[in-house]
């Protein structure tokens, strides 16, 4: 972890709430915060998320940084009194819970309306309510839709594609009017195409990177989108940890801000295959199919401004990246 992060949570005990601990941002990020010595109150429904998680947090908590604590609730964001109370005594908030998959929010609308935008309002204006200093969530590049200029600078939004990327839009919105509105500060991470350990590769939803590498190490043949001309803005999960502990550092003038998260290069599918087959060998087995309902064609993210105003530094090659990604999905299989 970067030396300023530690130097700045050193000696000072917060208490942060994280939702969707038990996703893989979320436990990440937890993980993050414990090691740093912090104070962690968790809460999630598992509607995607793993209890494996939270037992590998549990188990963190005990044998590492001792000045840390985490707390679990299980609970649903939809529900405003779960809201209040889970918020009370907090000094920042990661709102990390959502169903966080495209195709998935084309079946079932309802289902993202609830947990992506009503879970939104609740958790926000019940941080406002119990004076939380700070909200930082997760948006999504799914918010530049049908821009097709890349790379994606923060103030050239599109239409939205899907109603996935049509809630993470109303999210922003919503935190724009709360600050306007009442004050009330927050820092949207518009997240590109995040991978690293705790991503889960069992969903039939599950991100491109879980899915293919479970396949591979499974010695079966994975499905390309497409003619693997597709090209995604691949960002390891410990620069965006990171970033996020940057949004709480963030000193500048108060307001509702949003930021690109991503490592600011884009690869093809293809490309993907070809440090995949430097990993396992020129033999892997995959297949080329239609491209998927409600996808961007191409993903880039421009990061100047969480560079300029976070200090956003991203250190991982996706070479690195997936190395690291590996050491995480071999053990998991061997279980
Ligand atoms: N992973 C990515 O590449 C990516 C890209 C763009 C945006 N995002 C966003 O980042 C956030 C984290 O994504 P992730 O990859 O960790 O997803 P994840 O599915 O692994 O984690 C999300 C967690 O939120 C929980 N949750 C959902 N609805 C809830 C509710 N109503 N109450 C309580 N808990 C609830 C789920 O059970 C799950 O544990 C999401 O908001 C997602 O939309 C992720």
């Amino acid at each position: 972890m970067d030396k300023i992060i530690k130097d700045r949570f050193k000696g000072e005990k917060l208490r942060f709430l994280v939702t969707g601990v038990a996703g893989f941002v979320g436990t990440n990020l937890t993980l993050r915060l414990l090691e740093l010595g912090q104070s962690v109150t968790g809460i999630d429904n598992f509607i995607t998320g793993r209890i494996s998680n939270i037992e590998h947090i549990n188990a963190f908590a005990r044998e590492n940084n001792k000045d840390a604590d985490f707390k679990f609730i299980r609970g649903d964001l939809t529900d405003l009194e779960t809201c209040k109370n889970v918020t009370e005594g907090i000094d920042y908030v990661f709102h990390e819970a959502a169903i966080a998959s495209v195709p998935w929010s084309l079946k079932e609308p309802e289902l993202f309306h609830s947990n992506n935008d009503t879970a939104f309002f609740h958790i926000l204006n019940a941080s406002r309510l119990s004076g939380v200093k700070r909200f930082i969530y997760a948006s999504s590049s799914a918010v530049y839709g049908s821009n097709l200029n890349m790379p994606s600078v923060e103030e050239n939004t599109g239409d939205p594609l899907s109603i996935y990327g049509a809630a993470k839009f109303a999210d922003e919105i919503y935190a724009k009017a709360f600050f306007n509105s009442f004050g009330f500060e927050s820092i949207g991470l518009r997240y590109f195409n995040i991978y690293g350990g705790f991503q889960d590769p069992y969903s039939a939803y599950a991100a491109v990177i879980p899915t293919w590498i479970k396949k591979i190490l499974q010695n079966e043949s994975f499905a390309v989108n497409g003619d693997g001309t597709t090209t995604r803005d691949f960002c390891y999960i410990d620069d965006v940890a990171a970033l996020n502990l940057l949004a709480v550092m963030y000193t500048g003038e108060k307001k509702a801000a949003v930021y690109n998260a991503g490592s600011g290069k884009s690869v093809s599918l293809n490309e993907l295959i070809g440090v995949l087959k430097d990993f396992f060998g020129s033999d892997i087995k995959y297949t080329y199919g239609p491209f998927r309902d409600g996808d961007i064609r191409f993903s880039e993210s421009d990061i100047t401004k969480a560079k300029a105003e976070l200090g956003f530094n991203p250190r991982f090659s996706l070479n690195e990246g997936l190395r690291l990604s590996l050491d995480y999905y071999t053990g998991l299989f061997k279980k």
